[in-house]
């Protein structure tokens, strides 16, 4: 299945929009359109009932009840900005670039991947963006530079295979991605992610603040507040669904990397010594929901990072990763991290509360031997009420992306088939195959045709269930074509009213998948969509 199909599938349907295409757009910024919305609230709807509401609907690994509490929260975006200090964004938070001089073009240095290529005398590293089929990019620009020609392609020799231009020591003999001539990236310099903005009538460094790169700080500086005003004891997740902003480098592969995007995350608080069953919980829980959403487990795989890959908050790191089409063959793309941020959050906004007169934060024993916090830190401790004690608890943070789960499940969803037309004639079809619960229109009612009493009584039909889903009318046309349209929205049922209807009240419910057609009464509809969505 190609990128590209999806991508005008998109366009065409509704799903997603180039912001600002009026404009020539806006790299890095995606619009929702009016399937769209509803597909990424579905799938917002979902993990926040999944996750928070019912989450005591599951057993455990060992399968008792559920032993954990959660709660929401719903934190602004623009935050104090001792926070970004304190929570090591400001000064850790980056991507190192590379600017070519020639072609004024910014990348990644770490995803830029190049070959050591010689021929006429001369060596270079010639390079080709990550993710493109290097090594025929790579033939192609060296004979294109060296102006060699295909029929004397071995005189070009190759020296090891493909690497990370950030293995290249003197940039002086690096081709960029889109020069004509070598020597033209600069060395990489640091480059903070994070979009900055001024607050009140100050436009100076007094009145600096930024956007939230992500939505985890707003729950670890509420953590006390959350705890105090529910009485819940942990463990206890805290979660939350909300815009983040990073200035990506290089956006791409269409929502995959955005500037702006919304992030699902629970931070998870628990005691350090069940610190890993946790980690394992929840990688294991993650893992299964977006197999109970319709990807299948081939295309979804849990890799465990490297040491020199872990963010500077994490102890341990587990992506989620699925094969979004954009890949090479074989590679996958992170749809959500697990990590395992030990006490790092917590302790750093305990400590960042020190001003010159302040002693830190810190637990001591007192004089009859018991743990008690000293210093004039915020107190991000928690004790435990029937054993007494204090700890500074441990944090476990599945962390998924609303884009990028809504882009994997668009991109699971499009299937092409073929189907008999009324004449019996094979047509290409186009199918999104949504899982109901994701699916941005539940069911589209049509009278069969546009007379006899029909759309009145569709009409009907469409109101009552309007009431409990998201539902369509469509009287237009020819009924394959309408059925069509709906497979292309990805709708799993239509309802259609005709002659029958009018004698005894039932209609008939077209499956999106199966194409089975079943006749069932009119006042039965609600409770059989319901039934049908929840599986
Ligand atoms: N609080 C931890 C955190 O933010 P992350 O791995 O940087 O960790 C978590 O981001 C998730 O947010 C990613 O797995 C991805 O789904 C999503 N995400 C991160 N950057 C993104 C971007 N530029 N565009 C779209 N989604 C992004």
């Amino acid at each position: 299945m190609s990128m590209e199909k999806i991508v005008s599938l998109c366009k065409q349907c509704g799903f997603l929009f180039q912001s600002s295409e009026i404009y020539g757009g806006l790299q890095g910024f995606w619009d929702y359109g009016p399937l769209g919305v509803e597909l990424k609230r579905n799938v917002k709807e979902s993990w926040w009932k999944d996750m928070v509401v019912c989450h005591d609907d599951m057993s455990t690994l060992d399968g008792a009840p559920s032993p954990y509490a959660m709660e929401g929260l719903d934190c602004t975006i623009i935050m104090h900005p001792q926070v970004w200090k304190c929570s090591g964004h400001y000064d850790l938070f980056h991507d190192y670039m590379v600017d070519c001089k020639e072609t004024k073009k910014r990348y990644r240095h770490d995803q830029l991947n190049g070959r050591w290529v010689e021929a006429k005398n001369q060596r270079v590293f010639i390079t080709a963006a990550a993710g493109d089929d290097e090594v025929e990019l790579i033939e192609k620009r060296a004979m294109k530079f060296f102006k060699i020609r295909a029929k004397n392609i071995e005189d070009i020799k190759y020296d090891g295979d493909p690497i990370c231009l950030t293995e290249i020591e003197n940039l002086a003999e690096v081709l960029g991605p889109d020069a004509k001539a070598v020597g033209t990236l600069t060395e990489p310099r640091e480059f903070n992610l994070m979009f900055k903005t001024y607050v009140g009538a100050l436009s100076g460094e007094e009145g600096t603040a930024f956007l939230r790169p992500e939505t985890a700080q707003g729950i670890f500086v509420n953590f006390k507040n959350v705890l105090d005003s529910t009485r819940q004891k942990l463990p206890l997740g805290i979660a939350q669904i909300g815009k983040s902003f990073r200035n990506e480098i290089t956006p791409r592969n269409f929502t995959f990397r955005s500037r702006e995007f919304e992030q699902m995350e629970i931070e998870f608080f628990c005691h350090p010594d069940e610190s890993q069953k946790w980690y394992q919980f929840w990688r294991d829980r993650r893992m299964a929901w977006y197999h109970e959403m319709g990807i299948p487990e081939d295309r979804l795989i849990l890799r465990e990072h490297t040491p020199d890959e872990l963010a500077h908050y994490s102890i341990g790191t587990a992506d989620l990763e699925y094969a979004f089409p954009f890949m090479a063959e074989g590679e996958f793309g992170e749809l959500e991290g697990i990590s395992h941020r030990g006490d790092f959050d917590l302790r750093s906004h305990i400590e960042g509360k020190l001003d010159e007169k302040s002693n830190p934060l810190e637990l001591q024993l007192d004089e009859n031997g018991k743990p008690k916090w000293k210093g004039s830190g915020k107190n991000l401790g928690y004790r435990d009420e029937l054993t007494g004690e204090k700890y500074i608890p441990h944090v476990i943070e599945p962390s998924a992306g609303a884009d990028r789960a809504t882009l994997a499940f668009l991109c699971e969803a499009y299937t092409e088939d073929e189907q008999p037309d009324e004449n019996g004639k094979m047509q290409k079809r186009v199918v999104m195959k949504f899982h109901p619960r994701l699916a941005p229109i539940k069911a589209a009612v049509f009278p069969l045709v546009k007379k006899d009493g029909m759309p009145e009584v569709a009409k009907k039909v469409y109101l009552d269930l309007k009431k409990q889903f998201k539902v369509f009318y469509d009287e237009k046309g020819a009924i394959g074509r309408r059925y069509r349209r709906q497979d292309e929205a990805g709708t799993p049922y239509c309802i259609t009213v005709d002659g029958q209807t009018l004698e005894d009240q039932t209609v008939t419910i077209r499956d999106r998948d199966t194409l089975e057609q079943q006749r069932v009464k009119i006042d039965e509809l609600r409770d059989i969509i319901q039934r049908r969505i929840d599986g």
